[in-house]
Order: structure tokens, then C-alpha cells, then sequence
């Protein structure tokens, strides 16, 4: 694969310093560049373009370039550009035809493990549409990370134990009727506002904070009837959660697909503050709290353990992460797909998880995602102020019914891809970081650059293959925007493999949506049956087809088999 060639090729002549390959927009600047030589001028100062001047003469003798690159050019201040050869776009194009594209051609990946944690909503809480982003790009991330050959375990974090079950247990027993509830139609609801409830009333009233924590305790305990109380909780809302993953499309590889939840670590706790203890790292925080300090005040102290001896969120995490590094291997990366706002609290576990030793640079990952804000007030459980998963999810079902036409319409399975469709494109084509204000329209959006738009293109190169009476795909005889289409398409891996490395899918969907924009250009100005190179565009529509339906796949994106 060129760009996995080239990398190589530069990486022993770099020195150690580091560069970029990119592929630049303009393909008069060629398939690929490097800033390697302005890299290499800066560290000894020397003339960029006469560095470049050398690194092209050695370049071009370099044989196994030979028949990938076709030239080598210097273009501005010292930028090295190389184009592809013909015969390398063939082979590339060819792959792409017989669908055997290749992500890793080094191995590189090979053996090394990397648990990607995502979703992981609270029992008895709303599915908020934070988790709903968390599943989408989680899923994605996990995607493209098997594509380039590491070995990935898929974790749901859940939200099943905490301080807060004393509360929800508390307003069960107190304003509550689990045969109702069981018999409700949507048990979650009932609990959430049984939590509000006891929120309210707590306000009124503070004793009953104490009364929740007595139930926490029970429930630590082993009492049964708490025990009991809290698995109803767990059930009735994994019925729902289950319900979502699977209109989602969405599987965990662990813990039989349901994850490790916190409550798993709740034997596993001890041992890690038994050996912060051991480190000297626990200490007397205010109102007799347990607490970790950082060096140099870097971040504020992390609470490990309440005043009562409570565990917390982050004595649970802490157990998580030494149970995993113990079972899949401490070389393992941990990636976790959580909302920006717990960025703190990550950079403070990422830290302490150093100061034990456990984990090296780089080992942890946050990947992050901004909150949806609505525009006056922040969405909040407590307040009972959240959008509903299911409300977004059956919105999403009655627009895709809307703009679809005739069978499709009436086709369930066709209307749930499409509606996902649409969600999840709408979540991975942008960079994730920012708040966004909530927009019903934005989140829903099927029209231009959309999921519906890419999936249409699918559908619609499908039927025009079928029409086409060429089925061998041999022929590559191209002219001026095909030609430039079939070098895009020769791009689709090394899309693919960034997008894995930065844990990033928005240059991937800009890249997919382009190759479809322009597929459905040149379709709508060329008649491609009957044209006197039918074969050649056929050709091309197979490995564009091909190469769209790959990267919405592995974006966790299905096909309806007509639109
Ligand atoms: N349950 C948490 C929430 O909804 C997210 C958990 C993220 N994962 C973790 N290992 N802390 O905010």
C-alpha cells in the first residue's frame, strides 16, 4: 500500500523527527506529501528546498518505491509531493472491486489489545442522548480499530451501583409500588421519577439523605431485600438499554454483552485502596474524607473514599482499570467514550494510574464528546429536564418514513436503517468536541450531507450495476473527473487507518461524502449505460459502491436494499 510504502520510506530518512503524509486537497499537488523536509531544514537550519532536493534524489532511488510512485515533485516552501503510478491505481482499484481491502499491511497491530469502553448509561436513569453519542462513536472507534487489526474488547461501563440506590430504594419503599411499576409500560420513567421525587422531598426534608445512605449500607450488606430491589432496577432497565442496542445495531463483547458495570468491582475495590494506602498516596482530606493529592497541586485532589467509607465513582474505576490490566495484559490500552464535562475527573485517574504505575503515557485514553445543551438551561436527571432516547429514536423513525417513497416506506427494516442511519452519520461527520446547542433538526437532519444521502448513493449504484449487463469489472479505461474519482477511491485505506489512529471518524465521513458528491456528479452528467466505455464506468461505480458501503459499515451503518 503506498502510503504504508512511503511512511516507511521517510521514516528512515527522518532522523527521528517527526512528519506528516498527508493527501492534499488539490490533486495537482499529488496523492500524497510530507512535510519532511521543511522538519529536517528547522532542526539543522538548512535551505528546506535544497533538503528536499536531496531527499527526492534519494527517494527516487529507493526500489521499493518503484512502482507505486510514479514522480516525485518539490512544490512551495520545501513540501515533497508524490503521484501515484497508473498501475498502482489499478491494483488499488482492483482490491477495492473484489472487496479485499487491507488497513494494516504491516501487522503492525497485530496482538496488541485494546478495550474500548462506551455507552455505559446509569441504571435507573434516562438513556440521555450524551450516552446515545458515547454508543454511536464508541461503536465506530471499535470498528475501525478491529479493521486495522488490533484485537479490541468492546465495555459497558453501567451505572449500576453507587449511593445513589439508597436513594432509589428509599423512594421505592416510600412513594413507590413494584407491581406497578413492573407493569408499567415504561418502568424507567417510573423510577426516574421516583428519584425526582426524592430529590424534592429531600430538600423539604434533609434526614432523608441520611435514610438513603442507611439503604446504601443494606445494600452493601447483602440485605435481601435491598439486593432484591436494586436487581429489579438493574432489569428493568437493561430491557430498555437492550432494546436501544439493538435498533442500534450495537454489541459489547464483554461479560456475555453486558459489560463489566461498576457493581462488578465491588469485591475489587479494597485491594486498590489497600495499595494507595501502601504508596502513601491516601490521605485526610476535609470532613474526613479519603483523598489522592497530585504533585505540585497539578489537578485538585480526586475523593477516593466518602467520610462515611462510601467507595465512590472513582474507587470503582481504579478497580476497573487494575482488574483489566491483570486480565487482558498491562500493555492493554483503555479508551473511554465519555462526555467531555468528566475531562477533570479523567486527567485525574489517567494520573493516578501513573503515579501507581499501572499504566504508561499515552495507555488511557478519554475520548471525549461535548454536551447537548438546551438553549436556556443545561439537561439535568435530577430536574428531570432530559431528552428520551426513545423520543429521538421514534422522531427519527417518522421522518426517514416520510421521505421515503412507495415499498421502502412500508419496509420496517428499511425505516430503521434509515433512521439510525441518519443519527449516527449526523453524530460522526462532525468533531465531536464542541457543546452543541440541541437542535431536533440537526440531530435528524436526512437531507445533503446526511446518513440517508450516503446510503442513498449506495442503493442507487446498486441498481445501476445490476442494470449494466458488464459483470466481469476488468476494464479501467478513464478520462479526466473519472480519472480523478478512481485516485480518490485509492484513498479509502489510509482515511481508514488516520481515522483509527486519532480516534476521529469526521475526516473519514467528509472523505466518503465527497466520493459520493462526486460519484453522483459525474453520474448525472454522463449516461453510463450505453456509453462507449460502459465497462470502464462500471468498473469504477463497483469499486465506488464497494468503497462507500466498507466505510459506512465499519461507521456502524447499515443498507437498506432499496431506497
Ligand atoms: N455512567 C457514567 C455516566 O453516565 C459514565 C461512565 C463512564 N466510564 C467510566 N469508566 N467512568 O456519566
Amino acid at each position: 500500500m503506498v502510503a504504508n510504502n512511503l511512511r516507511r520510506a521517510l521514516q528512515s530518512l527522518s532522523d527521528g523527527s517527526s512528519f506528516t503524509l498527508s493527501i492534499p486537497k488539490d490533486n495537482t499537488h499529488g496523492d500524497y506529501s510530507t512535510n519532511l523536509a521543511m522538519q529536517l531544514a528547522g532542526a539543522t537550519k538548512r535551505n528546506p528546498r535544497e533538503v528536499a532536493e536531496e531527499l527526492v534524489a534519494r527517494l527516487n532511488a529507493d526500489t521499493t518505491l518503484k512502482t507505486e510512485i510514479d514522480r516525485i515533485e518539490i512544490a512551495g516552501p520545501g513540501f515533497i509531493n508524490f503521484f501515484q503510478s497508473e498501475e498502482q491505481v489499478k491494483d488499488l482499484l482492483k482490491q477495492s472491486i473484489s472487496n479485499q481491502f487491507t488497513f494494516n499491511i504491516e501487522d503492525e497491530n497485530k496482538g496488541k489489545k485494546v478495550i474500548v469502553e462506551y455507552s455505559s448509561p446509569n441504571i435507573a436513569k434516562p438513556f440521555t442522548i450524551g450516552h446515545l453519542r458515547s454508543t454511536i462513536i464508541g461503536d465506530a472507534i471499535a470498528n475501525l480499530l478491529t479493521a486495522t487489526g488490533l484485537t479490541v474488547y468492546r465495555d459497558n461501563h453501567l451505572g449500576d451501583w453507587g449511593t445513589q440506590f439508597g436513594k432509589q430504594i428509599y423512594a421505592i419503599k416510600t412513594w413507590g409500588n413494584v407491581q406497578e411499576i413492573e407493569i408499567s409500560a415504561n418502568p424507567v420513567k417510573e423510577l426516574v421519577s421516583l428519584y425526582v421525587k426524592f430529590h424534592e422531598e429531600a430538600e423539604k426534608d434533609p434526614t432523608l439523605e441520611e435514610r438513603a445512605r442507611e439503604w446504601f449500607k443494606k445494600l452493601e450488606d447483602g440485605d435481601s431485600e435491598a439486593r432484591e430491589l436494586w436487581k429489579k432496577c438493574i432489569d428493568w432497565s437493561w430491557v430498555e438499554f437492550s432494546k436501544i442496542y439493538s435498533d442500534l445495531n450495537v454489541v459489547f463483547t464483554e461479560n456475555n454483552g453486558r459489560g463489566y458495570g461498576e457493581s462488578f468491582f465491588e469485591d475489587k475495590m479494597q485491594v486498590v485502596v489497600d495499595e494507595l494506602k501502601e504508596n502513601g498516596f491516601l490521605k485526610n482530606g476535609e470532613e474526613g474524607a479519603m483523598i489522592v493529592e497530585f504533585e505540585d497541586n497539578k489537578y485538585p485532589p480526586l475523593m477516593i473514599l466518602k467520610k462515611d467509607g462510601a467507595t465512590l465513582y472513582s474507587t470503582r474505576d481504579l478497580a476497573a482499570d487494575k482488574w483489566r490490566l491483570a486480565q487482558y495484559g498491562r500493555d492493554t490500552r483503555i479508551v473511554n467514550e465519555v462526555g467531555s464535562e468528566q475531562s477533570l475527573y479523567f486527567s485525574q485517574l489517567f494520573e493516578l494510574e501513573k503515579m501507581l504505575g499501572w499504566v504508561t503515557e499515552g495507555q488511557r485514553v478519554h475520548l471525549k464528546h461535548g454536551l447537548f445543551r438546551f438553549a436556556d438551561k443545561k439537561m439535568s436527571t435530577r430536574k428531570g429536564n432530559v431528552i428520551w432516547l426513545e423520543d429521538v429514536l421514534s422522531q427519527a423513525h417518522e421522518k426517514a418514513v416520510a421521505i421515503s417513497k412507495g415499498d421502502t416506506a412500508q419496509d420496517p427494516e428499511s425505516i430503521k436503517k434509515i433512521a439510525v442511519g441518519a443519527l449516527k452519520w449526523n453524530e460522526l461527520m462532525r468533531d465531536p468536541i464542541g457543546d452543541v446547542v440541541f437542535d431536533w433538526d440537526e440531530v435528524l437532519n436526512m437531507k445533503g450531507n446526511s446518513g440517508p444521502y450516503m446510503q442513498y448513493t449506495v442503493a442507487r449504484l446498486g441498481s445501476l450495476i445490476e442494470t449494466s449487463e458488464y459483470k466481469d469489472y476488468q476494464a479501467m479505461d478513464f478520462v479526466g473527473s473519472e480519472h480523478i474519482l478512481a485516485r480518490k477511491v485509492t484513498k479509502f485505506s489510509e482515511y481508514v487507518i488516520n481515522a483509527a489512529h486519532h480516534f476521529q471518524t469526521s475526516t473519514l465521513c467528509e472523505y466518503l461524502f465527497e466520493l459520493a458528491q462526486d460519484f453522483n456528479t459525474l453520474y448525472d452528467t454522463t449516461h453510463f449505460i450505453g456509453h462507449e466505455r460502459e465497462e470502464s464506468l462500471i468498473t469504477l461505480s463497483v469499486s465506488v459502491r464497494n468503497t462507500l458501503q466498507q466505510g459506512l459499515s465499519l461507521l456502524g451503518i447499515s443498507i437498506p436494499t432499496k431506497m
